[in-house]
């Protein structure tokens, strides 16, 4: 029989099935019903059968993980779950932070993320996203590297410089357009994106660690502040999971996963989001099973996820909802209805789960034949980390012994064509935020033709420095992509270009 991961008591022990984690899972439940401590007895199990974890923390109660828990505290639940062999302990954790504070810095490059993504983070309408896209395939034939936000504008100023040109290929590229993405670029770097996209970007096996002793990783982001701005949070949890499909190879079926993905509030990703985007997601969710990655989906209400994604999450956690409208009492029902029942038993499901307490769950998952067993109702083990969240001395010491300190902690600043350019785009930048929407923009008290010559002065120098500055890191490009194939060097600017031919073959958010 398959390894289990134990996490509570129904009429036996109740476990998920290690070799069936890759079909991915969901565990949902009202506010203060126990989905983070499931998650956590989840997250405890997976380190100990060796299996890294990767999970954000909203609340900051996730990274006492690493701190003993208290057996008197849970006394009572041990008794009720059967547990004998409870013993306290810690756990091996990294810290992150997508916003560089308080963890290792999680960096992504502009062209890691892609332009479907990065529409949806920039709040882009459809004309928007098209001459994002437009940015995207520019910078890929031109061999110009997207790292940083500076480089997306200067891309951006770019592409408005060469709007007559790529008239026929691409279709027209209005100014004001441009302007206005200009500007949300500027929301997004107060945000904490300018921290965000830099480099070093992360590289994802650092995720993928064993300790010495053999126990799995689990790697914890910080996300107390970075789920102020939930689209950013959404997008960054989005873009982890994309470039695990991306960088991982082919596996097919394991006796456990290399990695299990807990994507919290996992709701913020649907909010409104364009049926372009989840689909993709769909796909992402569908194809990462064979790279040996499991998703966990952990939402207040399961039908915030869309069937598509739903239908794909086979071991399914459920706490307590409550229902004091039909409205909510049919979500009940209709949740209910996903779990395989026992049509003898007269038990009803959907009252069964408006009642289970904290830390109860309905719960269904794969057996060793891959069907979903019968739905049961389970009480959740207790931690055998602490309950409640980090001391800080605790999360200083975590984040200043890390082993990966030394290759994160410093942002780096490649020389790139848009240092050169740097100033002068800045100037023209202005005037296309001005033309855009002259009530918002800093109005400078120049006559208008006089701002027109300006501007015309500009593109022309602009165009030619970008000429220049081109031709050179075109032929740089080059030939560090031919190193590449033919040394199988792979350098800094190497690794870009190969994963600039990855994306074009099989890039998920990013055509
Ligand atoms: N399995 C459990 N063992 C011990 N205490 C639990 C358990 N589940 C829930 N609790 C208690 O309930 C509280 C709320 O649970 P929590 O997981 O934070 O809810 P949610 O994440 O659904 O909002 C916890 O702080 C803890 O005190
Ligand atoms: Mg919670």
């Amino acid at each position: 029989m398959s390894q289990q991961v134990y996490f509570g008591y129904g009429k036996a022990p109740v476990g998920l099935a290690l070799d069936k984690l890759n079909r991915h899972g969901i565990i949902a439940g009202a506010t203060g019903t126990g989905k983070t401590v499931t998650l956590k007895v989840i997250a405890e199990q997976l380190s100990l059968a060796g299996v890294p974890v990767f999970l954000s923390d909203i609340k900051g109660d996730l990274a006492s993980i690493t701190e003993p828990g208290s057996s008197q505290e849970v006394a009572e639940r041990l008794k009720e779950t059967n547990y004998d062999n409870f013993e306290t302990r810690t756990f091996p954790i990294e810290l992150w932070d997508a916003l560089g504070e308080n963890g290792i810095p999680i960096r992504v490059t502009v062209s890691e993320m892609g332009p479907i993504l990065l529409a949806r983070l920039l709040g882009l309408n459809d004309t928007q996203t098209s001459i994002l896209n437009v940015v995207f395939s520019v910078a890929d034939d031109e061999g110009l590297l997207l790292i940083d936000l500076m480089d997306l504008r200067a891309m951006l100023n770019y592409v408005g410089e060469q709007a007559k040109e790529l008239k026929d290929i691409y279709g027209s590229i209005s100014k004001a357009s441009i302007g206005v993405i200009l500007r949300s670029i500027k929301v997004l770097e107060d945000q904490g994106g300018d921290v965000f996209f830099a480099e070093p970007s992360l590289d994802i096996k650092d995720f993928i660690k064993t300790n010495d002793e053999g126990l799995g990783m689990i790697n914890i982001l910080d996300a107390v502040s970075l789920y102020q701005t939930p689209f950013l949070y959404a997008t960054v949890l989005l873009a982890l999971l994309s470039e695990l499909y991306e960088t991982l190879p082919e596996v097919g079926d394991l006796d456990k996963p290399k990695l299990v993905f807990f994507f919290d509030e996992a709701h913020v990703l649907f909010n409104n989001a364009p049926t372009v985007l989840i689909e993709k997601i769909e796909l992402v969710v569908r194809l990462i099973r064979s790279k040996g990655v499991s998703v966990f989906f952990v939402t207040q209400n399961p039908t915030d996820i869309p069937d598509k994604v739903s239908s794909q999450l086979a071991n399914r956690i459920q706490h307590g909802l409550r229902a004091y409208t039909p409205k909510e009492l049919k979500v009940v029902n209709a949740v209910a209805d996903t779990f395989r029942q026992d049509v003898d038993s007269d038990i009803d499901l959907a009252t069964t789960i408006q009642e289970l307490a904290t830390g109860e769950a309905v719960v269904s998952h794969l057996d060793a034949e891959g069907t979903p067993t019968i739905a049961e109702k389970v009480m959740v083990y207790p931690p055998m980390s602490k309950l409640s969240v980090i001391d800080s001395q605790v999360k200083l010491q975590v984040i200043n012994h890390s082993t990966l300190l030394d290759k994160y902690s410093e942002a780096i600043n490649r020389e790139s064509a848009h240092e050169q350019l740097n100033n002068l785009i800045e100037e023209r930048e202005q005037a296309l935020i001005q033309e855009a929407d002259p009530d918002t923009a800093k109005m400078e008290p120049t006559k208008e033709d006089t701002s027109q010559d300006r501007i015309k002065e500009l593109e022309e120098k602009l165009a030619k420095q970008i000429k220049e500055s081109k031709s050179s890191s075109r032929k740089s490009n080059r030939d560090t992509s031919m190193d590449r194939f033919t040394k199988n060097v792979m350098s800094q600017v190497g690794r870009e270009v190969g994963r600039i031919v990855s994306r074009s073959i099989l890039g998920m958010f990013k055509k």
